[in-house]
């Protein structure tokens, strides 16, 4: 990927950062990459996350599918840094693919059911994902779907795949039923785990190209470097830190593409449960254009001045002609390309937050194939860690996640968990109709 960073310089907005500033900060992004590096070499946690694209085995992962490599659909059983990462790759190639993926993240017991009915069960596989093995939400969509596959008759241990950590309830699980496994990872929190099975086993099922993947990330990885000015990942990181300080508290996510649009969903968890921390982090937003232009852009252009735009730009798409038309005022649109309005679009709200003072970023890819989503997903990773870097942060622990995770299952009887108590302590004011 490449990032322009020319729009989030003060000359151009407010809150901007000067070229100066950025020049200062370097001396920080030197230290943060040598400390990043440290962390890679020492296999540390979170730093390992970086290591991916030369640890991953995609053969490792195509012998654990082999038996279900044939379904139409594939259920993924698992949520946060357990889908995102298959969800942005699985729905930005969907064209590509015969088989039809699906997330169950959510609990909510009518969508669930929806899916379940609506599947031919027999042809679907599982891939239940979770690296505590002990998610209540992914082990209990997991128990429904089981259920499911038993009530029509399919035997669901011939149909599923179970990626988790070493130990925890959902190995023993996968250990009882003798189910095709795979292990995630040392070292790799949730959401930084795409670039390994766990964003890979749904993609391999779909049919995607996991070298193709791994070696764009592994590009990506070779641009990390000591200063922002020769490294598209930090530039980012970097630029959004410094604007974060001069108040843009907020980072729209706004990708030119609908098969993108999983990916800002990926991007809002990687960038807020990772930097949302010590009262400091940036808020993200997300947005697809051109769609948002006719709604958000409103605010992006004339509310509060605390926002960072992220645009992503795809690259060249496979274009659609506009028909030609006799009516004067359409004129204009007949004979150029859906893709050429849709670029036309692009760069008019880019050059329209520009014009108005907003601050904007472009991350520029050339296509969305496996090669550059392995990129995408690699660059915004390193980001990542460089804002975590320098927001002095621990950007792989995730405290309020889990808090919740507690409180959740000691409301359910699950253990006796303090963080439940705060449920019976909630004031109320209730307005009732
Ligand atoms: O990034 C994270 O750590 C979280 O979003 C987790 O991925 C999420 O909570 C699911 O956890 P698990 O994989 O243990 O089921």
């Amino acid at each position: 990927m490449n990032v322009d960073i020319g729009n989030a310089l003060a000359s151009v907005a407010s809150p901007g950062v000067s070229k100066d500033s950025l020049e200062r900060l370097d001396e920080h992004v030197a230290d943060a990459h040598e400390r990043i590096e440290g962390g890679m070499a020492n296999a540390e946690h979170g730093y390992e996350a970086l290591n991916l694209p030369r640890r991953t085995d995609p053969d490792e992962i195509r012998s654990a599918v082999e038996p279900v490599a044939d379904a139409d659909a594939l259920l993924t059983v698992g949520i946060g840094g357990s889908a995102l990462g298959a969800a942005t790759i699985t729905d930005a190639l969907a064209d590509e693919s015969d088989t039809e993926a699906i997330y169950l993240d959510n609990v909510d017991p009518e969508w669930i059911t929806g899916h379940l009915e609506r599947l031919d069960l027999e042809n679907t596989a599982i891939n239940v994902v979770s690296r505590s093995g002990t998610t209540a939400e992914t082990l209990a969509n997991f128990l429904v779907v089981r259920e499911a596959f038993e009530s029509a008759g399919v035997d669901w241990t011939e149909r599923t795949i179970v990626t988790t950590g070493e130990a925890g309830p959902l190995r023993e699980l996968s250990d009882r039923h003798d189910l095709p496994s795979l292990k995630v990872p040392d070292g790799v929190p949730g959401r930084f785990s795409a670039l390994s099975a766990v964003g890979l086993v749904a993609a391999e099922v779909c049919g995607h190209d996991l070298e193709a993947l791994l070696e764009g990330a592994a590009a990506e990885a070779e641009t990390l470097s000591g200063s922002l000015f020769d490294c598209p990942a930090y530039a980012y990181g970097a630029t959004t830190y410094a604007l974060d300080q001069r108040g843009a508290g907020v980072n729209a996510m706004v990708p030119y593409a609908e098969s993108l649009e999983t990916y800002a969903e990926w991007f809002a968890q990687l960038w807020a449960e990772s930097l949302g921390k010590d009262d400091l982090g940036q808020t993200p937003a997300r947005a697809l254009g051109v769609t948002d232009q006719h709604s958000q852009l409103q605010l992006y252009r004339a509310g509060p001045r605390d926002k960072l735009v992220t645009f992503v730009s795809p690259g060249d798409l496979e274009d659609r002609e506009i028909p030609e038309t006799d009516v004067e005022d359409l004129s204009y649109l007949g004979g150029t390309g859906l893709g050429e309005l849709l670029e036309a679009e692009f760069e008019a709200t880019e050059a329209s937050l520009a014009a108005a003072g907003r601050p904007n970023v472009r991350i520029e890819l050339e296509g969305v194939d496996e090669y550059e989503l392995g990129g995408l997903l690699y660059g915004m990773e390193a980001a990542t860690v460089l804002a975590g870097e320098l927001y002095g942060v621990n950007t792989f622990e995730q405290p309020a996640v889990e808090w919740a995770k507690k409180a959740t299952r000691g409301l359910l009887g699950g253990g006796d968990f303090e963080e439940a108590d705060a449920v019976a302590e909630k004031t109320a004011l209730r307005i009732e109709r």
